[in-house]
């Protein structure tokens, strides 16, 4: 069994350059299936998420190719299939891209309901109101949406909560409706941005991307084009909190420091020491931290994807916080995990009473999910002793090369094929 094993109090000093986002990344690959040429895609990340997405764009056969460690070639010209298997789709989250593409070139698309992080539920009935809304007819059998239109026509759709997949997923199909279409309480979050700046340098008329208002006049193709991924700000800023959990100095470079304005803003009532260029952000911990109350809101409130990290942190403040989750259902499965760390937290409804500060000492924990094994991994390095963390896979899905990186900036962490042997 693959697992992590940190033994902790290590410090982390130094630099390191943040990567292309995850979240972006797995948007812009899919447009690049409605671009009618070919698509050259840089600072991509090498993590599982994007190589999931890369195989299931062949299984439709897309061309891809590695230019460079971070850059891909996507060629969509010559689409054999516009159905995805369940094989493919259950892999991530982001598979439902795949829709809002295929349906808006192609005017049809099979795709089945996505996998993805246990967050609780995570319908897309948002997604499938807008595509009914442009047009199209979309049924669900057999955990497989099916959707289908003779043409695709501009409309208003408002969605009851901003939320990220919806917005661009809809965004991607009504650049091919005729006429206008209007998206209201859209999310804001960058990567909606990312995938929007793209989505016009290939050709597509979208006004408003960043805002709660989208308006898109739809045009009949795009062309092809290449572009940059943004930075990814939640790759950032688990290594911000990793810099605060060590009392360490650390500086986070190749980012855009306004996409973390709330987690800087967080660290600082913890009393760490934010230092800000134009694309780095330096962190300074301090042996006593303070206490904080997170609220995780959509962009530019506190991310939800870095609430178990800073959850983490919180453990060992000197005093309570409080953590409260409001975008999904259930992001507390860590909390077991960081307990045995020994971790003092207390649930109440949607919100995590974090008392400290505790001596955090080592023992085996399971990543239950994505941001939960990245939580982990910040407590380990932190905690007195050998943490050892299995189901690390999670990790791979959306950090490239966790360990290696964390080394490089003083960490005593490596990736074992198998439990040591004090854990067997
Ligand atoms: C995206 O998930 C991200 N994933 C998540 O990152 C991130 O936490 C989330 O946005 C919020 O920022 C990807 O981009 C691949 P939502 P998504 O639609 O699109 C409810 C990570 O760790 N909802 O904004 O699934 C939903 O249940 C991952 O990198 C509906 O009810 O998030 C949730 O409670 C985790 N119906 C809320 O809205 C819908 O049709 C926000 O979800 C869609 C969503």
């Amino acid at each position: 069994m693959e697992c992590i094993v940190i033994n902790g109090q290590n410090p982390l000093r130094g630099k390191i350059s943040i990567n292309g986002a995850k979240n972006a990344a797995v948007a812009i690959l899919p447009v690049a299936i409605a671009a009618g040429d070919v698509c050259i895609i840089d600072n991509v990340p090498q993590i599982e998420d994007v190589a999931c997405m890369v195989e299931a764009m062949e299984s439709m056969g897309v061309i891809c190719a590695e230019m460079t460690k971070h850059t891909l070639y996507i060629d969509a010209r010559n689409m054999t299939s516009q159905t995805l298997s369940e094989r493919l789709a259950q892999n991530l989250r982001a598979s439902y891209y795949f829709m809002g593409a295929m349906l808006g070139r192609f005017k049809r698309a099979e795709v089945p309901l996505p996998g993805g992080c246990d967050l609780g539920a995570r319908p897309i009935d948002y997604h499938l109101k807008g595509f009914t809304a442009l047009g199209a007819t979309c049924t669900t059998e057999h955990g497989t949406v099916k959707l289908h239109a003779e043409k695709l026509t501009g409309a208003n759709i408002y969605l009851d909560c901003p939320s990220v997949g919806a917005t661009i997923n809809i965004m991607m199909a009504a650049v091919f409706a005729e006429g206008k279409t209007l998206i209201e309480n859209a999310a804001k979050e960058p990567h909606v941005v990312d995938a929007a700046s793209f989505l016009n340098k290939l050709g597509a008329k979208i006004h408003g991307a960043g805002t709660a208002t989208i308006r898109i006049t739809g045009v009949p193709a795009l062309g092809g084009g290449e572009y940059t991924v943004l930075p990814d700000p939640i790759e950032a800023g688990t290594y911000m909190i990793a810099a605060a959990i060590t009392a360490g100095d650390v500086t986070v470079e190749n980012i855009i420091p306004k996409h973390l304005e709330t987690v800087s803003a967080k660290l600082r009532e913890t009393g760490c020491i934010i230092e800000e260029g134009e694309d780095w952000l330096n962190v300074k911990g301090i042996e006593s931290l303070r206490p904080c109350e997170i609220k995780t809101a959509y962009y530019p409130g506190f991310p939800t994807d870095l609430q178990p990290q800073i959850a983490a942190l919180l453990s060992v403040a000197n005093g309570i916080s409080h953590v409260t989750e409001n975008v999904f259902e259930q992001r507390f499965r860590y909390v077991g995990e960081l307990k045995r760390l020994g971790a003092h937290i207390k649930m109440a409804g949607r919100t995590a009473v974090i008392t400290g500060p505790r001596l955090l000492t080592g023992a085996q924990v399971s990543a239950t999910d994505l941001r939960a094994g990245a939580a982990l991994v910040i407590a380990g390095l932190n905690a007195k002793g050998q943490t050892v963390i299995t189901n690390v896979e999670h990790l791979d899905r959306g950090y490239e090369d966790l360990e290696g990186r964390l080394r490089s900036l003083g960490a005593d962490i490596t990736r074992c094929s198998q439990l040591p042997s004090a854990s067997q």
